[in-house]
């Protein structure tokens, strides 16, 4: 969508996958979807230093709003116990710490976790409203929405929010309700969209959802660029299930993937080593390329998978740099869970600069591997379910 807007893949917090629906705040006071939560968040964004890095949307999903709308003016109203300052206040809190602020509607009749009111019939009352409330981002589900044509209802909203003047971030879930979406016709309408089942707290979801962008990537690669996005939805790195590896898997490959970086987790209790793996510059530089090119996989050899993204710089001979990725999945006969080596010629993955490549590992910028010609051989040890991931960066005569 060209509205000037997510120029690169957007960056920020959504409760869903960490904090789903709870809304026991008398129990749970620290986790329920509160405005205690997304204050917390918005501080703890900015003090522990997310924020300066990109992650600037902060976003409310499900299970914000009151049972029923209001039964004068039709309009959507937030929970009065949970957020008793409402959503404007909590705006001008989110603003006020330089971040922005999202929020969750679904396009049917009823939330997916039927919370409360979809939108359906009151498309331009609840974008006004939201407009009101100063929202920057509006996720928009697709549930319980059989009685509209998706290819209309989604595009109308996105009219309606155009219509208030306000700028908005438009994530869409259209495609992952269709069986043959129109990539072209969504990317016209969407800053992002989900493609994919939402993401869960584990290796086998992550690998899950990479399958399923592999298998349709020669669609969804050519449809992102700066302004749409292919979204395969948050990264859970930080919660209960991931290993270290998983988690530097799950941040790699969707800085190939030029993916929205939205975080679910608890910013209190991320272990530092995950934080660094969050804050990692060099990742967050490859996801937020000025090229906007996405990635995709290029070869699978055995059980390995290699992920590459052109990115900047490109030299003067018009050779692009690359993140190249190499996953080792596991489940090799000879050594099903052991550290795998894999060895490729540079000109294998094309890279034919002939200048050569200056190689750097993304995950340590310390780790610097010096100039490989295309004829050279580049060679990787990586962990059972793990990744490396390096910067090729294209070089020039000087
Ligand atoms: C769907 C979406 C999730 C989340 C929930 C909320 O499942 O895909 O990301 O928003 O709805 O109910």
């Amino acid at each position: 969508l060209e509205n000037g807007l997510a120029r690169t893949p957007p960056m920020g917090w959504m409760p869903f996958e960490r904090f789903r629906c709870l809304t026991d705040c008398a129990q749970f006071p620290r986790d329920c979807i509160s405005e205690r939560l997304f204050k917390r968040t918005a501080d703890l964004l900015v003090s522990e230093g997310y924020a300066a890095l990109g992650y600037k949307y902060l976003i409310i999903d499900d299970c914000w709003t009151e049972e029923r709308r209001d039964n004068q003016t039709g309009k959507l109203l937030a929970h009065r116990e949970r957020f008793p300052s409402g959503l404007h206040a909590l705006a001008s809190y989110i603003h006020a710490r330089g971040l922005k602020f999202g929020l969750y509607h679904d396009i049917g009749t009823e939330t997916c976790m039927f919370h409360g009111p979809g939108a359906q019939g009151h498309f331009q009352l609840d974008a006004d409203t939201f407009a009101d409330w100063q929202v920057d981002y509006v996720k928009l589900d697709g549930c319980y929405a059989d009685e509209l044509n998706l290819d209309k209802a989604y595009p109308y909203f996105g009219q309606a929010l155009n219509s208030t003047g306000r700028s908005m971030v438009y994530s869409c879930s259209w495609p992952f309700y269709q069986e043959k979406p129109n990539y072209s016709l969504i990317a016209k309408h969407c800053n992002l969209w989900r493609f994919s089942q939402d993401v869960r707290d584990s290796y086998h979801s992550i690998t899950y959802i990479m399958d399923h962008y592999r298998h349709r990537q020669h669609i969804l690669q050519k449809h992102a660029g700066p302004g749409h996005w292919n979204d395969p939805d948050m990264l859970v790195l930080g919660n209960f299930r991931l290993s270290y590896d998983a988690s530097r898997l799950q941040i790699a490959i969707w800085a190939v993937l030029a993916a929205p970086l939205i975080m679910t987790n608890d910013l209190e209790t991320v272990r530092p080593e995950i934080k660094a793996l969050l804050q990692n510059r060099d990742i967050i530089a490859v996801n937020q390329d000025e090229l906007g090119i996405a990635g995709g996989c290029v070869a699978t050899p055995e059980n390995m998978e290699v992920w590459l993204r052109p990115i900047a710089p490109i030299n003067n001979a018009g050779k692009h740099s690359y993140a190249i990725a190499i996953v080792n999945r596991g489940g090799l006969h000879e050594c099903p869970l052991c550290p795998q080596i894999f060895e490729f010629t540079l000109s294998q993955l094309n890279l034919s600069n002939t200048m050569g490549y200056s190689v750097t590992n993304l995950f340590n910028r310390n780790d610097d591997l010096g100039l490989f010609m295309p004829s050279d051989k580049f060679s990787t040890r990586i962990n059972p379910e793990g990744v490396t991931f390096y910067k090729f960066k294209s070089m020039d005569w000087y």
